[in-house]
């Protein structure tokens, strides 16, 4: 079966055909950073006009790739959560492709295309797992014990990680989004001189807190002004070891609390080599294994869109009576997906 994923949540837009027969994955992806780089964050109108001028002809560019829309077996699209108005138009082109050639659709829920992304590769983590979906929309820990059944052990009650990096980051005089700037910055050096607070990490419970991080980075640079390239540094490299040492100590506790082996981290900031170098360590050390998504499906794109898809489509579900996209939508109100259609995929 051979899916189309488009995806539009934010200011990325993404589209992919995934075969579940090959476990073969073309893509196209579109990053709006430029556009809204002056504006030091996402501007919503902006971005979905930014999808309206590029999806369609990233989509013919790839239908001219896969020898035409005859290849095509069926449609996902990203219905939620996200921004209402880039994921309008993500849906209405899914919507009206899938009318025009009597396709199947299904809106996917994004999150769980980031969770799933590590299975794009072909490795799939062993059931039951935790996961880590760290975004610059969402931070939570989730029980996977089947693939679609999702529990939330945690999440952010602030700012989501990937926000506190490129907030942090905007602080220390770096474009948007700053997060993987911030990274590089940080892994320049080898220490630092300050310390960040490891938030809610003394006190039991799998939630987050980030915005003090953002403060307690602002406190620093106010009493360091003016920063010179080495401070600049040694700021960024105390507030990612905090926040890796946060995350750490938040996923080592839900292993021990559930009692499982896997973790799959995800989402944009599952890019970060520190804080998967590590996890990977403590796992190890654990007797308990990682699992995470080549770099390139770690940021939104199509293909894990395509992926979820496919699964959801494989056992006959689709969006019938389902009309709207969603700014919010529970990862935990989704149906389950049957293991032996997983199994099915490559
Ligand atoms: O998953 P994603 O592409 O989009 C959302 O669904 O939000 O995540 C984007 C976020 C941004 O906040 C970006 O700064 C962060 O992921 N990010 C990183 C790194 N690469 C991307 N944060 C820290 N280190 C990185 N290497
Ligand atoms: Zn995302």
């Amino acid at each position: 079966m051979k899916v189309l994923g488009i995806e539009s949540s934010c200011d990325e837009t993404g589209i992919a055909v995934y075969d579940t027969e090959s476990g073969q994955i073309w893509q196209r992806l579109y990053s709006q950073i430029e556009k809204h780089r002056e504006y030091g964050g996402v501007v919503p109108e902006l971005a979905s006009r930014d999808h309206v001028v590029k999806a369609a002809p990233m989509l013919v560019d790839i239908l001219g790739e896969i020898g035409g829309t005859a290849a095509l077996d069926a449609v996902a699209y990203t219905r939620g959560p996200g921004l209402i108005g880039a994921l309008m138009v993500g849906a209405n082109l899914a919507r009206g492709l899938a009318f025009a050639l009597d396709l199947p659709l299904l809106g996917v829920h994004h999150m769980e295309g980031h969770l799933l992304a590590p299975m794009l590769a072909g490795d799939s983590p062993q059931l039951p797992f935790v996961a880590l979906l760290v975004s610059g929309g969402h931070t939570m820990l989730v029980e996977v014990r089947e693939l679609g059944s999702y529990r939330i052990l945690g999440e952010s009650l602030d700012d989501a990680v990937g926000e506190a990096f490129d907030k942090t980051a905007k602080l220390l005089g770096l474009p948007y989004p700053g997060g993987p700037e911030l990274a590089a910055l940080a892994d320049s050096v080898g220490h630092s001189r300050f310390e960040f607070p490891r938030p809610m990490t003394n006190r039991p419970g799998l939630d987050f807190s980030f915005s003090g991080l953002k403060t307690a980075a602002l406190t620093i640079v106010r009493k360091n002004e003016p920063l010179d390239d080495e401070l600049r540094a040694a700021i960024a490299h105390a507030f990612q070891e905090a926040v890796v040492a946060t995350l750490r100590i938040k996923c080592m506790r839900a292993l021990e609390e559930t009692g499982y082996r896997s973790l799959v981290i995800a989402g944009g900031v599952g890019a970060n080599r520190r804080l998967r170098s590590e996890l990977q360590q403590y796992l190890q050390a654990a007797g308990a294994r990682l699992y995470f998504p080549a770099l390139e499906y770690c940021t939104d794109n199509g293909a894990m869109i395509a992926y979820a898809g496919a699964l959801r489509l494989l056992q006959g579900q689709t969006d019938e009576g389902v009309s709207d996209v969603k700014a919010r939508w529970s990862l935990e109100s989704l149906p389950p997906i049957r293991r032996s259609t997983a199994e099915g995929v490559n």
